[in-house]
């Protein structure tokens, strides 16, 4: 069977770190491995667009963001399909044709659903585009066949829920679509990497996030007024690292390599925490030493999309390039589901030969 992968993201803003960390470097990576047949990361805007109907431009304006995010990343577009989902017409029949499939109730029971739902004031009147995405969700999905969708842990009721579909369907009208499997990051603290601020998340609206569009200044100062450990005043204090939001992210992206570069008197991660927590160490030090790695890991998506904003128009190529593979990869799906459900009435010619005998006799 051949490996696919399909995954996306809601162009509501520009990439940050947690994307990246969380998602988007274990995708190139993915691509690098050589090991799946076809890999199609998709660029969410109707999916955006459930909630933010209000505000189309945003989603417009944020397309490109998005676009250059993945490829200052690493995404490479003779690799990887980059496509935008609203061209994609076949996702909506699937989703109307699945929406069959699901009850009311079990949407309700999503939990991703729940909460988004209390998050953005729904729960008065919920908009039913919004309400039924996990529907259009498992269309993303089984379009393309994918057998594996790398994802936050956010994301896991979509794809169970996705999975739940694709049985109801194969077992309603034989077997035609690919139960995906969640694939998601393996190391914990890349799972959701807190804001700046030491909240849960980064967040747009709680202006805690570092882009991977930032400049080097811009990443300076965010650092250094990062969220540390507040019981941690003079250098001599004993400070603690859990909760500590420097460590958290030198968790996420420091590497070995990084201590001897950058702070040779240290061997590793574990050496720095050891010092943190005896005392005798300032949030300063971590702080510039942090800046270090950031910058280490941004400086070469920084020079791919400065590249890339040189060529605009090249980049909406690669996007409608993608997009026409992923449509036709769509429709031929489209093409078998229809033909399972036995609504391809002009293609059978079967269909058509029974009901001229049906009524020879008339
Ligand atoms: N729901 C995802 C998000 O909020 C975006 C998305 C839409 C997606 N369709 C998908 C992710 C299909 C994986 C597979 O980021």
């Amino acid at each position: 069977m051949s490996k696919i992968i399909l995954t996306g993201d809601r162009p509501t803003g520009r990439l940050h770190l947690g994307h990246y960390v969380g998602s988007l470097k274990r995708r190139v990576e993915l691509q690098n491995s050589g090991k799946f047949d076809e890999i199609y990361v998709m660029i969410a805007d109707a999916q955006a667009l459930t909630d933010n109907f209000d505000n189309p431009e945003k989603i417009r304006q944020n397309i490109i963001e998005v676009a250059l995010d993945y490829l200052s990343v690493g995404l490479d577009p003779s690799k990887t399909h980059i496509f935008i989902q609203s061209q994609i017409p076949q996702l909506t029949e699937l989703t109307f044709f699945y929406a069959n499939l699901v009850t009311v109730s079990r949407l309700q029971r999503n939990p991703t659903v729940k909460n988004e739902i209390v998050l953005r004031n729904f729960e008065a009147s919920i908009p039913v585009g919004f309400f039924t995405y996990p529907i259009s969700q498992a269309a993303d999905i089984t379009a393309f066949k994918a057998t594996t969708v790398p994802v936050g842990e956010d994301q896991e009721p979509m794809i169970e829920q996705a999975r739940e579909i694709v049985r109801k369907f194969n077992a309603t009208y034989g077997e035609t679509l690919i139960e995906p499997e969640i694939l998601l990051p393996d190391n914990k603290v890349c799972m959701r990497l807190p804001g700046t601020d030491g909240k849960a998340k980064m967040s747009k609206s709680l202006g805690n996030c570092i882009y991977l569009s930032d400049t080097a200044d811009e990443v300076k100062k965010k650092v250094m007024s990062m969220y540390t450990d507040p019981d941690h005043i003079k250098i001599e204090d004993p400070g603690k690292v859990e909760g500590n939001t420097v460590f958290t992210y030198l968790e996420a992206l420091s590497c070995e390599d990084d201590f001897k570069e950058f702070l040779p008197e240290y061997k590793n991660l574990d050496e720095l925490k050891a010092h943190y927590q005896r005392g005798g160490l300032g949030d300063v030090k971590i702080k510039k030493f942090l800046i270090k790695v950031i910058n280490r890991e941004l400086d070469p998506i920084r020079e791919r999309r400065h590249q890339y904003e040189q060529n605009i128009p090249g980049v909406y190529d690669i996007l409608k390039e993608g997009t026409k593979i992923a449509y036709n990869t769509a429709q031929a799906t489209l093409n078998d589901v229809k033909a399972a459900m036995k609504i391809n009435y002009f293609d059978d010619a079967k269909l058509i030969e029974g009901q001229i005998d049906k009524y020879k006799n008339n």
